[in-house]
């Protein structure tokens, strides 16, 4: 996103924002601006393989991953009860990425990631930060939805583990939020629950070339956050969300 030219344009984004704020935390709160993300700079550290793949090149890479390896995968038993597969959408070479557990009933019908109501949300949330979903990447942990939305089991987890390792390779983000228990165990390579984790930034383990380091930031999953919708857990939300923005550089709103 450049500089809002428009200035109706502007204001109805910050429009937006504020509902989306609102939406997430009642009215304590004030947009100060609609952000845009910092592009992406390679290298950002020691990198070097995939994630040193040019940013032109990272959409064809994804496209790639998803037509020839993920949507006619059948590494797990998720591949016999799924409609389709969920890769993940948003920017190639975002910043940011999301991650969450795995497809829900909306996700298997469309073969988009969070797009029933935990996604309205998720959506709210991006909005609140002051970006939209096209800014950042939503993905999940498995791309084939568990049965009766059960948590995703360890072998399958395990089975689509290289597809959101290379994801995050490629896009190489400087920071993840990952998004309830089974994402934030997985990635963080924990047992520990997201009550405990949730608000501190950690690091990703060196997984695989230039993954090691990036900075996670586990807060609650927005499914989770629908159902105890408390001052209290929407003011944490807001908390971890808050963090990643100054950790992306991003302006907070202001407080009334
Ligand atoms: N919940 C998730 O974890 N992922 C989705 O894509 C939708 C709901
Ligand atoms: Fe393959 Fe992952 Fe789907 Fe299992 S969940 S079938 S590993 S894409």
């Amino acid at each position: 996103m450049t500089a809002m030219s428009d200035p109706i344009e502007s204001l109805t984004k910050t429009a937006r924002q504020l509902l989306e704020i609102e939406q997430l935390l009642g009215s304590q709160f004030t947009p100060a601006a609609v952000n845009s993300l910092p592009e992406v700079q390679l290298p950002r550290r020691a990198v070097s393989g995939l994630a040193n793949m040019p940013p032109s090149d990272k959409a064809a890479a994804l496209d790639d991953m998803n037509n020839n390896e993920v949507k006619v995968c059948t590494r797990c038993r998720l591949a016999k009860t799924r409609t389709q597969t969920v890769f993940g959408e948003g920017d190639p070479n975002a910043a940011l990425v999301f991650v969450g557990e795995g497809p829900g009933q909306n996700e298997d019908e469309t073969g988009r990631p969070f797009c029933g109501r935990a996604g309205d949300l998720l959506t709210s949330m991006i909005g609140a930060m002051g970006l939209t979903r096209d800014d950042v990447f939503i993905c999940n942990v498995v791309k084939c939805r568990p049965p009766q939305n059960r948590n995703p089991m360890s072998d399958e987890v395990e089975a689509c583990w290289p597809y959101l390792m290379r994801q995050l390779q490629i896009i190489s983000p400087k920071a993840i939020v990952t998004m309830g228990n089974p994402a934030t165990q997985k990635l963080l390579q924990t047992k520990t629950g997201i009550t405990r984790l949730r608000g501190n930034w950690q690091a990703l383990p060196e997984f695989a070339d230039s993954l090691g380091g990036i900075p996670v930031m586990p807060t609650f999953h927005p499914a989770y956050l629908l159902r105890y919708y408390t001052p209290q857990v929407r003011r944490e939300v807001w908390s971890d969300l808050q963090q990643v923005m100054t950790v992306l550089g991003l302006k907070l709103p202001k407080d009334k």
